[in-house]
């Protein structure tokens, strides 16, 4: 199967829902690839993996290391990789100094980008010179020491219009697809309806092109979830209960058992 291609993805606005869901690791990665289009290589790693308490400190290291991973252990899904907060922000030079960096270390497809019109330019730089480019609007993680918090973006009719004006102006400068996290409903709607390429939600609307979630946090890893994430899984449990009988096979010494001790020939 050849692997999806961002043309292809971008073809897909109105049509057939877009699944895109977060990898790290190359294991996961080859169990996600058979069912996603797109696996995001997400900063998110940040928590998920290393326990940061927020994406502010992920390298451009950690994702290089990921993204390579995730790319060798997928051949369908296109595989997008995050830039690190500090990695882009500056000018649309280091930017592409970046993205193309870490094309070149992980074979990804695309990289994808926070923020709104400010990084318009960045997003066309980078798109004419090679480099598609996701964008990411509303509930921006990485701007978690200038919005305090967490919590929903939009609620006042002010933030509302700003949500979607940057959305537009990613859109309108190139961008190939655009993540829309943390809003109140109608505004994904409205930037759907609004924009030419697929829009994937993340607590924001079953009307967006595509879906994309945590993979740990939808497989139930973790017990403090948001709002928005499903669990579809309750893999905590599962790693709780096989973990418990290892130990008692080790502490009763039923394990080993014969099965897994050599023979002599
Ligand atoms: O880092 C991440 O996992 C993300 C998705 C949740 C969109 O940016
Ligand atoms: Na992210």
């Amino acid at each position: 199967m050849k692997r999806l291609t961002v043309p292809r993805i971008r073809q897909r606005k109105g049509g057939e829902p877009l699944v895109m869901l977060t990898a790290y690791t190359v294991r996961m990665a080859q169990l996600l690839d058979p069912h996603c289009d797109m696996l995001l290589v997400g900063d998110s790693l940040g928590q998920v993996i290393y326990g940061l308490p927020h994406t502010v400190a992920v390298t451009m290291e950690m994702m290089a290391a990921h993204g390579a991973a995730v790319v060798r252990g997928s051949y369908h899904a296109a595989v997008i990789v995050d830039m690190p907060f500090g990695s882009y922000e500056a000018s649309p030079e280091l930017a592409f100094a970046n993205a193309a960096h870490l094309l070149k270390e992980t074979g990804a497809a695309a990289v994808k980008i926070e923020g709104g019109r400010v990084l318009a330019p960045t997003v066309e730089f980078l798109t004419s010179r090679g480099i598609p480019v996701m964008a990411h609007v509303g509930l921006t993680p990485q701007a978690v020491n200038i919005l305090g918090g967490y919590g929903v973006r939009g609620k006042s009719p002010e933030e509302a219009k700003s949500i979607v004006e940057d959305a537009v102006a990613m859109s309108e400068a190139g961008a190939f697809s655009m993540v829309i996290e943390g809003v109140l409903e109608p505004i994904a709607i409205e930037i759907t309806n609004k924009i030419a390429c697929p829009t994937i939600g993340i607590g924001a609307s079953a009307q967006c092109d595509g879906q994309v979630l945590v993979t740990e946090d939808m497989l139930g890893l973790f017990d403090r979830v948001p709002k928005f994430v499903k669990k579809f899984g309750n893999m905590g449990a599962s790693v709780e209960d096989a973990v418990r009988e290892y130990a008692s096979g080790v502490r009763d010494r039923s394990f080993p058992g014969p099965d897994q001790l050599y023979q002599p020939a």
